[in-house]
């Protein structure tokens, strides 16, 4: 390889210009077993459906209306130049076992964003916390032993034990800002959804699928050429960072204001824009988030963003900030848990590894 050559793996930030991205699918989608890790992070208001329906596949009205949505922006990401590639199909409603445990089923492969996270040219797949994703990432090997031929790095975390010891089985709903996690410091656990990039920095959360030892982990791998910066966050219940924190190019951060009180002082020179409350209404079926996936969005370089074609106050926001929205309806997707971000893991953006700061 070249010095400077672009590899075909290769992102560094979220704002380069984008060339290929995993988009997942819902195909085998399940509705994942009750746990301990459902109560800490799911709404409140589907909680009996978790524990009546777990290990049962999704109802498929709306599973066809969020694949509708889905082949839209698979659209959209073709014309504007993006190549998407999509995970294998598994069926997740198989049970999963280990020595330690037994789960109904698994969960999807609908969010690569929350199993893989790209480091420049290195593929890691995440030690999730969560027993019904313990083998999610395979759903994406054919694509990982594809990239690594083509000389990307591929590291998976030590995979979790996820015994009885890993979860805190009296964790009670915290207040504003108390801190209090469904998972112990066990062994090392993290999502990938709860860090994101800006080149030499990155940041992360800690959550009810984070905790200190997996971010500790994650940091001594990468070694010196990064710097991790933990974020406080005031959320009752923290699971991936991409509807609180999103930085959209640089100089510019979209914050979730109820959620990010404090900004890091490193950001002083920065735009701050703040995410105005969704447009979705109440009644709208949101199994797995709250309404602030609505600033999930995904930049396609540094003006063009990726946003939900109904949410008309952020897109308006995003104009008066000098970008441009590209509309895509995303809503039946959102109901099973992300938006744009989520749905989508960067293979490759057109840069190098920067400082912003
Ligand atoms: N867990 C995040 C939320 O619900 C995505 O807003």
């Amino acid at each position: 390889m070249k010095k400077n050559e672009i590899q075909h793996v290769n992102s560094h930030n979220e704002w380069d210009p984008l060339e290929e991205v995993i988009v997942g699918t819902l195909d085998g989608a399940t509705i994942p077993e009750w746990h301990i890790q459902l109560e800490s992070t799911m709404p409140k208001k589907f909680w009996n459906f978790y524990k009546k329906n777990g290990g049962r596949p999704f109802p498929e009205e709306q599973i066809r209306a969020g694949k509708r949505d889905l082949n839209d922006f698979i659209k959209i990401l073709e014309s504007e130049g993006v190549t998407a590639r999509r995970p294998d199909p598994i069926d997740f409603s198989r049970p999963i076992s280990t020595p330690d445990w037994t789960a109904r089923g698994g969960l999807y492969a609908a969010m690569p964003r929350d199993v893989l996270l790209v480091i420049g040219n290195e593929i890691i797949e995440a030690p999730m916390a969560w027993r019904s994703r313990y083998f999610e990432s395979f759903a994406y090997r054919s694509l990982i032993k594809e990239y690594f031929k083509k000389g990307a790095g591929w590291t998976a975390v030590p995979k979790p034990q996820m015994n009885d010891s890993l979860y805190n089985y009296n964790y009670t709903e915290p207040k504003e800002e108390e801190k209090r996690y469904s998972i112990t410091e066990f062994e090392p656990v993290f999502d990938a959804a709860d860090f994101i990039k800006c080149g030499r920095d990155i940041f992360v959360q800690k959550s009810n699928c984070t905790n200190q030892f997996g971010i500790d982990w994650l940091e001594r791998h990468l070694g010196n050429e990064y710097t991790i910066h933990v974020l406080e966050v005031s959320d009752t219940h923290p699971m991936h960072i991409d509807a609180t924190f999103m930085p959209l190019a640089p100089g510019k951060l979209l914050i979730n204001k109820e959620r990010l009180k404090k900004i890091p002082g490193m950001f002083k020179n920065w735009d701050i824009f703040e995410a105005p409350p969704s447009c979705l209404p109440d009644s709208h079926c949101l199994y797995m988030t709250s309404k602030w996936i609505n600033m999930n969005v995904l930049m396609l370089d540094e003006k063009r963003v990726m946003v939900e074609k109904s949410e008309e106050r952020i897109i308006k926001s995003f104009k008066n900030w000098g970008f441009k929205p590209i509309l895509c309806n995303f809503r039946n997707f959102n109901t099973f848990g992300g938006s744009f971000h989520c749905v989508t893991v960067d293979i490759r953006r057109r840069g190098e590894l920067k400082s912003y700061f």
